[in-house]
C-alpha cells in the first residue's frame, strides 16, 4: 500500500521537488584540473566529515506533541517536511547514480560524499516524519517518481543554486530561532545550522564544477544563467508563501524573509556566476509578488475544478508565462568572477 505521504511526495507538479537524470557519460569528463587547488581542499573537508555524528536525535532533542500544534501549522509542517525530504532524496539519488555510473576518480568521490550527505538529510526527515505516524517509503518513490532529463550544465546550474538557496533558507531561520527560541515549535530546527554547512559545502563543489570550465559562464550559457536564477528564486517565493501559517509559527514575516534569503543567495552566487539580478530594481520585487498571485489564481481555479477551472487553470499558467517573461526581460547586473570561489558560510 502505498500510503498518503509518499503520494504527495510523488507529485510532479511545476513546484514540488523534481528528480533529474542526465548524460552521465558527459558529466563523467568534468575536469577539475584548472581549480585543483581548490577542489583538493574542499575533498579534505568531505572525508573529514564533521557532521558524521549529527544525523541522530540526542540529548537536545525534546519531544513535543505533535497534535497540540495548531491544526494549519501542523499540516504546513508536515508539507514542509515532505517536500524537504524529497528535495533530500532527489539530490542522494542523482548523486549516487553519478558515483555508480562514473570512472572519473573526482566526480566519483565528491558524488560519493555529496549523496552520502544526502541520504543523511532524508533519513533524520522520514525519521521525525514517524512522529506523524507516517514515512515516506523512500525505495518505493526513487523507482515510481517521475524523472526529468536536464542536461549536465542544467544540472550544475540549478543543483548549485538550490544547495546554496537551501544553505540561506536554513541558516536564516537558524539565526532568527536562535534570538526567539520561544518560537522554535518543533526541535528539528536545532540541527539547521550544521545541516545548511552541508548544503554549503555541496554548492562549493558546484561552484568548482562551474568554474572549472570557462563555456559555463560565457556566451549564451550567461541566458540559461539568468533563466534558472529567475526560476529557482520564483520557485521558492511563490512555496514559501503557500504556507502562512509555518511562517507564522515560526515568527517570520513571509515577505521579509524570503527577500533576505534571496539576496543572500544572489551574494553567494557571485563566486561563480557572471551576472547577476537586480535587487535593487523594484521591478523584480513586484514581479515576484505578481508571480505569487497568479499562483494564488491558478490554484483557486484548479480547486473550483470542472471546466470552468481547467479554464482558468490554464489562462493563470499563461499568465505565469508573461509574467516570467517580464521578469527575465529586466537587465540584469554584471559580476566578474573573484579570483578564487572559496567562501565561508559566515552567515
Ligand atoms: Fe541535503
Ligand atoms: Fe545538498
Amino acid at each position: 500500500m502505498v500510503n498518503d505521504s509518499t503520494r504527495s511526495a510523488l507529485v510532479s507538479t511545476m513546484l514540488s521537488p523534481r528528480f533529474y537524470t542526465t548524460d552521465f557519460e558527459e558529466m563523467d569528463r568534468i575536469d577539475i584540473s584548472s581549480v585543483r587547488e581548490e577542489w583538493d581542499a574542499l575533498m579534505v573537508r568531505f572525508r573529514d566529515d564533521p557532521n558524521r555524528g549529527h544525523f541522530k536525535r540526542n540529548a537536545d532533542w525534546e519531544d513535543i506533541d505533535i497534535d497540540e500544534l495548531p491544526d494549519d501549522l501542523r499540516e504546513e509542517f508536515k508539507d514542509f517536511l515532505i517536500s524537504s525530504l524529497t528535495s533530500e532524496f532527489s539530490g542522494c539519488v542523482l548523486y549516487k547514480e553519478m558515483k555508480r555510473r562514473g570512472t572519473n576518480k573526482e566526480i566519483c568521490d565528491l558524488f560519493g560524499y555529496m549523496s552520502r550527505d544526502e541520504s543523511r538529510h532524508a533519513g533524520f526527515i522520514n525519521d521525525v516524519l514517524k512522529d506523524f505516524g507516517i514515512g515516506v517509503n523512500m525505495g518505493f518513490l526513487a523507482k515510481a517518481k517521475k524523472y526529468t532529463f536536464f542536461k549536465p550544465k542544467f544540472i550544475y546550474y540549478a543543483t548549485y543554486l538550490s544547495e546554496k538557496i537551501g544553505y540561506a533558507r536554513y541558516i536564516t531561520i537558524y539565526r532568527h530561532l536562535e534570538k526567539h527560541p520561544e518560537q522554535r515549535f518543533h526541535p528539528i530546527f536545532k540541527w539547521f545550522k550544521e545541516w545548511c554547512n552541508d548544503e554549503f559545502t555541496h554548492g562549493e563543489a558546484f561552484s568548482l564544477i562551474i568554474r572549472s570550465d570557462p563555456k559555463l559562464t560565457r556566451g549564451h550559457n550567461k541566458l540559461w544563467i539568468k533563466f534558472f536564477l529567475l526560476a529557482v528564486f520564483a520557485t521558492m517565493y511563490v512555496r514559501d508563501h503557500m504556507r502562512p501559517a509555518f511562517h507564522r509559527g515560526l515568527g517570520v514575516d513571509i515577505d521579509e524573509y524570503d527577500m533576505r534569503v534571496l539576496r543572500l543567495t544572489s551574494e553567494i552566487s557571485r563566486q561563480c556566476f557572471p551576472l547577476v539580478l537586480d535587487f535593487d530594481n523594484p521591478a523584480l520585487v513586484e514581479g515576484l509578488r505578481r508571480m505569487e498571485r497568479i499562483n494564488q489564481r491558478a490554484q483557486a481555479a484548479a480547486a473550483s475544478g470542472g471546466i470552468g477551472g481547467r479554464i482558468g487553470k490554464a489562462f493563470w499558467g499563461l499568465a505565469a508565462g508573461v509574467n516570467f517573461l517580464r521578469l527575465y526581460m529586466i537587465p540584469s547586473v554584471p559580476n566578474t568572477l573573484p579570483e578564487t570561489s572559496r567562501l565561508q558560510p559566515i552567515w
